[in-house]
């Protein structure tokens, strides 16, 4: 496909055509060949955050827990992408490795195994909050149902009073780590609102709403770009500072984070009604775009330009087309969610045209090009499992507008 010229402010060029039928079904096609020959690769363990060379290895052993383990913040990325690959194709192998896995995401919540994360929202969104829906038994429906309760549970107990926020990362008598959020974590959310509606309990609700809140006022600054990561004190609950983790400077723009923002934000619209979410998400969906170089795919980093070029981030890109995709749903103005929908056909398109492996045996990623962690050299012009999720997932929305959303 030729992608499709951008204006200077990044958005697609008026009369710019949107994403082929053909183009798509091909990318799909390459994209489930791929999921299919990771499945025959890695069994029922899990790939590494990243590839190396673009080849996915079996995530390391760590204390506690052998090569290939569910431990860390991105396992459930690969489980999401077996789910979509289940639904696009009714194959019945992608779901029973889906299942499996499902099984794994309860025994790691029942034994409390590496849980001290606010990313218990991803890893049970796509690990268990799927198989409560999808899964073909009763039995397995309900024992995935428990173990996301029992996820969310793990979740509140990182809602802190009275800041009113959930700390981000690590054990909460760490001191490095206490009163700090970070933006990711509105895509931790959608456990806690489902937990809501599956048990009529209104403390999820009213943790979402106020951890909502705080991100909306402090993390997303006056020009609509977003800090990565922000400081509450734990003690009178005053906001403190913002700072970056994986960004370039602590005043810079981590290119995922204002994904995240795009997304997060316009999810969590959806599950409280609060307007102001979806003005937060439109704010930060106009600076991404707005800071797109040429080709439609931002730097890892939205301080850097065409002019002054750094290592893609493809994720970024990924994230940023599925939030355009759930804003065009959400958004009750018809122009606006036609034009989300246009910026989200672009970004799908301009993906496929750079930034997938030629032919689908060539890489074991979806999607080349993504950046983890530049400042700790982590991840560099590598696949990721996120990246290959959410690029499945955008195409599986532009599949099918009416898919049923995981999050
Ligand atoms: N949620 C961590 C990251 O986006 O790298």
């Amino acid at each position: 496909m030729t992608s499709t010229p951008h204006t200077s402010a990044g958005a697609p060029a008026p009369g710019a055509s949107t994403l082929g039928a053909d183009t798509r079904t091909a990318a799909l096609d390459a994209a489930l060949a791929t999921v299919r020959r990771n499945i025959t690769l890695h069994g029922d363990l899990y790939p590494d955050d990243t590839t190396h060379a673009n080849r996915y290895e079996l995530r390391p052993a760590a204390p506690g827990f052998a090569a290939g383990a569910n431990r860390g913040w991105t396992t459930s990325f690969w489980s999401g992408q077996q789910w979509l690959a289940w639904e696009l194709t009714g194959d019945q192998d992608f779901r029973a490795a889906a299942l499996r896995h499902a099984d794994d995401f309860a025994e790691r919540v029942r034994g409390e195994h590496d849980l001290d994360t606010h990313d218990l929202g991803f890893l049970y969104s796509l690990g268990s909050l799927t198989a409560a829906r999808l899964a073909s038994t009763a039995a397995a429906r309900a024992d995935a149902r428990a173990a996301a309760l029992d996820a969310a549970d793990h979740l509140m107990r990182r809602f802190l009073e009275p800041a009113g926020v959930i700390q981000a990362w690590g054990d909460l008598s760490d001191p490095r780590q206490a009163g700090r959020t970070i933006i990711d974590s509105l895509m931790n959310m959608p456990l806690l609102s489902w937990a809501h509606a599956e048990t009529g309990e209104e403390r999820y609700a009213d943790a979402v709403r106020r951890h909502t809140t705080q991100l909306r006022e402090h993390i997303l600054r006056a020009d609509d770009s977003t800090f990565h990561t922000f400081y509450w004190d734990t003690v009178t609950g005053e906001p403190l500072r913002g700072a970056t983790e994986q960004g370039a400077f602590d005043d810079s723009c981590w290119a995922r984070g204002q994904a995240w923002g795009i997304y997060g934000f316009a999810i969590n619209h959806r599950a409280t009604g609060d307007p102001s979410l979806l003005d937060a998400a439109w704010r930060c969906a106009e600076y991404f775009l707005a800071h797109l170089p040429a080709d439609g795919v931002p730097y890892w980093d939205l301080v850097y330009t065409d002019e002054n070029p750094a290592p893609r981030d493809s994720s970024a890109g990924a994230i940023a087309a599925c939030g355009f995709l759930e804003l065009a749903r959400v958004d009750p103005d018809p122009a606006r969610a036609a034009r989300a929908q246009a910026f989200a056909e672009q970004l799908v398109g301009d993906l496929i045209a750079g930034y997938t492996p030629a032919r689908p045996e060539d890489a074991d990623a979806l999607l080349l090009h993504s950046v983890y962690d530049l400042p700790k050299n982590n991840g560099v012009d590598e696949g990721t499992l996120w990246g290959d999720y959410f690029y499945l997932e955008a195409l599986t929305r532009l599949a099918d507008p009416e898919w049923v959303t995981y999050w």
